[in-house]
């Protein structure tokens, strides 16, 4: 059904973070901010599957909150999907609790929504749908 498209990984600074993933060998692909999710994320080109390091740029930010409780490492896996918007629906059918109920901007152009972690047993998966000159 979904295709695996990143992994979502939280941290407190990026340009350490990246000094450390570059020393692992990982490429950078792109920085990028994602004004309306707070934060400022950096792709690493890890094969079929990217690597996104994701650092908040504000207290409002969802990282904020999660790197604030303690945690560290993985925040997210994120599928790519065609058509969101009807997989939200057939979600949001299905009674799928969603954090976003309709897609918002994520990074590079492309469409995203958060599903909420107690509907897949505390996974939060994101779900993205990439803009046609990007398939
Ligand atoms: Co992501």
């Amino acid at each position: 059904m979904f295709e695996l498209d990143h992994l979502g990984i939280a941290v407190p600074d990026l340009e350490t973070a990246l000094a450390s993933w570059t020393t692992l060998g990982a490429r950078l692909d792109h920085i990028e901010e994602v004004p309306e999710q707070h934060v400022r994320v950096a792709f690493l080109a890890t094969g079929a599957v990217a690597t996104e390091l994701l650092e908040p740029t504000s207290e409002d930010s969802p990282i904020s909150k999660f790197l604030a409780s303690g945690k560290r490492g993985v925040h997210h896996v994120c599928y790519r999907v065609r058509e969101l918007d009807q997989v939200l629906a057939r979600l949001r059918d299905r009674g799928v609790p969603l954090i976003h109920d309709r897609p918002v901007a994520g990074s590079r152009g492309s469409r995203i929504a958060f599903i909420h972690p107690k509907g897949t047993g505390g996974v939060l998966i994101e779900l993205v749908e990439v803009p046609a000159a990007m398939k």
